[in-house]
């Protein structure tokens, strides 16, 4: 599947158009797991003496990507870098989900330009979810020649091949698989957190909302077997890690694609790992839609599961989750949100929300407003709508024009602002339990770290507590983070 000369690319041979009638067809194909990924002999010493960087953009699952990456290389006898004139290779792994994020990798690829020419024997590969667009692969290979290598998210475990061709070649190597994807075990990780770790519980999303562009760069929704999720949260367990947060771009329909177990889902899943000895578990996306009474009953044990959900709403208004192909009405997801609210008391939700769908009107925005209020979300990830060529969305007409779309943004986000606050502001003088992650941002003196709830707390305390779960009485309540003072002997903590 190789091309190094590009003006052979065949592209039919590696892209699918994006089409909802293949999407169907796919969920029947079946899902080959490989299991025997290794270095070929002659690349596993190619990279000793030399550094690399993967720079990420996009989600949690590009980041645990960026992991895997690292590790192949670091068996290949790479070592990481953070400073891309110390760098023999240089991935740049993309997010294809907004307009401006891909702007900002074109941008950077352009940066890289000058580097590339002082350094020729530098390796420059673009990767992730962008590759895998066959718009944006034309665009590098007429306006990028800098780039020596494109590779898409199905062929990660390709990549000592892909650079040794890359390596030996004058010509653009580009390889991107327009299949639904395969699931690779057993893939090396260069885990960046030391005590906190991404698990993959699920690839791909099968759920087409009318707006986006995953469904069409991440193939098909496929689950990982049980017992190689659980054995790898075993593992994290006995190494002393403290958290982990599954992913997946839809969690709740973890499973639905095993099928010699039946009913299996998250429910079940979550069910087992509570019983590891991992203190927190955290668990992102939800898909509402999926979300069932199983996991909900599940999630109000408590123990380990982490009070935090992600529940992304889109809008507050019935029409418009329909033209997104959402899957619930307004009712439904309230229905749901007190459901899991009753179950799981202390629980923070946080959402996602994309204003100026097209031809959203005031009304309409205005029931996205009134959700919010109803929920008083503790936070949320707000978008103005992007159209991404060859969704259904981006073929409708739109009426709202883009001032109209930005001063709907902003009134959202001033709402979004007053619920933080007063969210926060019920944790004053609380005591929370605390996983430190490392100094703050700011301030190198201060401590910080998130609560069960994924609220930020910062504190002063000694840098040997970084990794510890520690207990905080919360002194100051700021709009997105709260300030405190570390417990040395607790009282029993709050949430
Ligand atoms: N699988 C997750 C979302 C992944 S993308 C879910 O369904 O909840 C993260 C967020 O980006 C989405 O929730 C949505 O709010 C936003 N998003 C996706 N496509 C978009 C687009 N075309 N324009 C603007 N925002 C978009
Ligand atoms: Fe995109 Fe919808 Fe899938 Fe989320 S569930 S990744 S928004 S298609
Ligand atoms: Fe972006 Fe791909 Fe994630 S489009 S949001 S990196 S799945």
């Amino acid at each position: 599947m190789v091309e190094s000369k590009f003006s052979k690319v065949d592209f039919s041979k590696y892209f699918q158009p994006p089409s909802l009638r293949a999407a169907r067809r796919r969920r029947r194909e079946s899902v080959h797991i490989i299991n025997n990924f290794s270095i070929p002999d002659d690349m596993k010493a190619i990279g000793r003496g030399k550094k690399y960087l993967v720079e990420t953009y996009g989600c949690q699952m590009n980041e645990h990507d960026t992991e895997v990456m690292g590790g192949i290389l670091e068996e290949m006898g790479y070592q990481e870098t953070e400073d891309v004139y110390d760098a023999d290779v240089i991935l740049i792994n993309t997010c294809a989900i907004r307009e401006n994020a891909e702007n900002k990798v074109f941008g950077e690829i352009g940066h890289l330009k000058p580097l590339k020419r002082e350094k020729p024997g530098l390796i420059l590969g673009v990767c992730g979810c962008m590759a895998q667009e066959e718009t944006v692969v034309n665009k590098i290979l007429q306006k990028y020649p800098q780039v020596d290598l494109i590779f898409g998210t199905h062929n990660i475990h390709r990549l000592p091949q892909l650079l040794k061709e890359a390596l030996f070649s004058k010509e653009m190597v580009v390889e991107v698989w327009s299949k639904e994807g395969d699931i690779v075990e057993n893939l090396p990780q260069s885990r960046r957190g030391h005590f906190q770790a991404w698990v993959n519980i699920m690839y791909g999303c099968d759920k087409f909302c009318t707006y986006c562009i995953v469904p069409y760069t991440r193939g098909k929704e496929r689950s990982r077997r049980p017992e190689e999720i659980i054995e790898e949260v075993r593992d994290l367990a006995r190494r002393g890690y403290k958290e982990i947060t599954l992913l997946g771009q839809n969690v709740n329909a973890y499973g639905k694609d095993l099928q010699d177990l039946e009913d299996y889902g998250l429910g079940n899943l979550m069910d087992e790992i509570r019983k590891i000895g991992i203190p927190r578990v955290r668990f992102t996306t939800s898909h509402p839609k999926d979300f069932d009474d199983h996991l909900i009953e599940v999630l109000g044990k408590g123990g380990n599961l982490c009070e935090h959900i992600h529940l992304p709403v889109q809008s507050g208004n019935s029409e418009i989750l329909k033209i997104m192909g959402r899957g619930y009405t307004r009712e439904r997801y309230l229905s749901l949100f007190n459901k899991i609210k009753k179950a799981v008391p202390n629980a923070s939700f946080t959402t996602d929300i994309i204003v100026g769908f097209p031809n959203e009107t005031e009304e309409q925005f205005e029931d996205t407003l009134s959700l919010v209020r109803e929920c008083r979300f503790d936070g949320a990830y707000t978008f103005i709508y992007s159209p991404r060529a060859g969704t259904p969305a981006a073929r409708m007409t739109d009426n709202v024009p883009m001032e109209v779309k930005k001063e709907r943004l902003l009134r959202l986000n001033k709402l979004i602002d007053e619920l933080a606050s007063a969210s926060n502001a019920r944790y004053q003088d609380q005591v929370v339990e605390v996983l430190v992650e490392g100094e703050s941002r700011k301030n190198s003196e201060v401590l910080s770290g998130h609560t069960r709830t994924n609220k930020v707390v910062n504190f002063r305390g000694p840098k040997s507590l970084i990794g510890e779960l520690v207990h905080v009485k919360i002194t100051d309540a700021k709009m997105w983070s709260l300030d405190g003072e570390w417990q040395r002997e607790p009282e029993a903590a709050g949430r």
